[in-house]
């Protein structure tokens, strides 16, 4: 099989794009938010800076060794005699599962991005039975909009690593960064900027318990799209030469940066109408549209681009959920590349409309395992179960079985760690990671309480 190189640059964007998610514009705010503000932060950054960072360059190392899918990339790495590490390599399976919630997601914003045209709410209320509405009573136009995130997903990936992920990245990407600085640059002039930043980066102990440290553990890592061979599949395509670490780098610092930059506009917005900022998940639905409607037509135009750049990051993060599996089955069942994208794009389609109806007052008993909606265990089931999991094989891969010899001569170079940060990133590697993750896991599904 013939697999296409990303340019260096190319590269970058795309496994940024990957990073920069729903999880960076919408999830982070809104947990911030929840959990109080500047301690659940950094205790996020030095989750990113200690345990995402190296876990990232352990995924693309395992990448750019394997030069293949992931399951043939760990078949190939694993010495003899421990081929069955090829399993591990099932964990990009796990994207199609998060993009069965994350697809509808995407189908929220674009509804938002239309129905900003039609004014904004101005009051909370309004705010809340336009989304519950659209959640609970609009099964069809939401069904409409998630196949239209599916359609333009599929078309991007069907178009291949070069001319479709690419250069896809290549355009939005730049586009995103320029719209959230463009807002940043506007929330710097109000009153509400310098709250904003308070509420960030002054830890309030107090506020900071023992879940919202497990959730800011469990946030960075999926942030960073880790733990499901997305960052791995990318790096199949990494141009030769090029350094894992400092790429690495890179992507992890313009994920954790956009991450703060939505966080500081919307909180900006926010405080600005003295607003709360502990509102869950509505604070980019709910409370955002209608602190903007303050502003007039402004508002309306801040919304716009909003919402666009929460439509750019979504869809640049679904096309690396969809490309490990479309990947798969070009290698290991010599399917073409369309024949893939259409078989994997109709399984999240399906599973994805009982996630909507799940939500849905028409069909939520239907649809629900356990007394919970199809949506949340989803949701449950990758946050909480399958990509710690998937880093945890990771970083057992990377630390103990890869040859210590074959590690250390692509990551211990003048090109990639110093020797005083390749010990860091080996005991990182070998023992923070691995036990943070099974312990978050643990804790995630109620066997240990903290
Ligand atoms: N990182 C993305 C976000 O922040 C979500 C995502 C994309 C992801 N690809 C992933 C998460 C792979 C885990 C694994 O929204």
């Amino acid at each position: 099989m013939k697999i296409q190189r990303f340019s260096r640059i190319g590269f970058i964007m795309a496994a940024a794009g990957s990073a920069v998610g729903l999880g960076n514009i919408w999830k982070f705010p809104y947990m911030t938010g929840v959990y109080g503000g500047g301690a659940f932060v950094l205790v996020y950054l030095v989750t990113i800076a200690f345990i995402g960072f190296s876990v990232m360059v352990a995924e693309m190392l395992i990448g750019a060794l394997g030069r293949s899918d992931t399951v043939s990339s760990f078949e190939k790495l694993a010495p003899p005699g421990k081929k069955w590490w090829k399993y591990a390599g099932f964990m990009g399976f796990n994207g199609i599962i998060i993009m069965t919630f994350y697809s509808v997601v995407i189908g929220w914003i674009f509804y938002y991005l239309v129905s900003i045209f039609g004014g904004l709410p101005d009051s909370t209320q309004t705010a809340k039975s336009i989304f519950n509405d659209l959640v609970a009573n609009k099964v069809n136009l939401q069904i409409f909009f998630h196949t239209l995130s599916v359609a333009i997903v599929a078309y991007i990936v069907h178009k291949g690593i070069k001319s479709g992920i690419e250069k896809i990245n290549l355009i939005l990407m730049p586009s995103l960064m320029l719209i959230l600085f463009g807002l940043l640059a506007y929330a710097f002039s109000l009153d509400g900027f310098k709250e904003a930043l308070a509420f960030m980066f002054e830890p309030k102990w107090e506020k900071l318990n023992s879940e919202a440290f497990i959730r800011a553990v469990g946030h960075s890592f999926f942030t960073l799209s880790l733990g499901m061979g997305a960052i791995m599949t990318y790096a199949a395509s990494l141009p030769k030469d090029t350094s894992i670490t400092k790429t690495a780098f890179i992507v992890t610092f313009m994920d954790t940066l956009i991450a703060l930059v939505a966080g500081l506009v919307i909180f900006s917005f926010l405080f600005q109408f003295n607003a709360q900022p502990s509102q869950g998940p509505g604070l980019v639905f709910i409370s955002l549209p209608t602190i903007l409607s303050n502003f007039g037509t402004l508002g309306v135009f801040f919304a716009l681009l909003f919402f666009l750049a929460l439509a750019f990051a979504g869809i640049t993060s679904a096309i690396s959920l969809v490309e490990p599996v479309v990947q798969y089955l070009i290698d290991r069942f010599g399917m073409t590349r369309t024949k893939a994208v259409i078989v994997i794009s109709l399984v999240y389609w399906l599973v994805g409309i009982g996630a909507i109806l799940s939500y849905s007052k028409a069909w939520g008993d239907v649809f629900s395992i356990g007394g919970k909606p199809l949506f949340d265990v989803l949701e449950y089931a990758t946050d909480s179960i399958l990509l710690p999991l998937g880093g945890f094989l990771i970083a057992i891969f990377v630390g103990y079985v890869l040859p210590k010899s074959e590690v250390r001569a692509h990551l211990n170079n003048p090109n990639e760690f110093k020797a005083i940060l390749y010990k860091i990133w080996l005991f990182s590697i070998r023992y923070i990671a691995p036990i943070a993750l099974i312990f978050m896991m643990l804790n995630l599904m109620g066997i240990i309480k903290l």
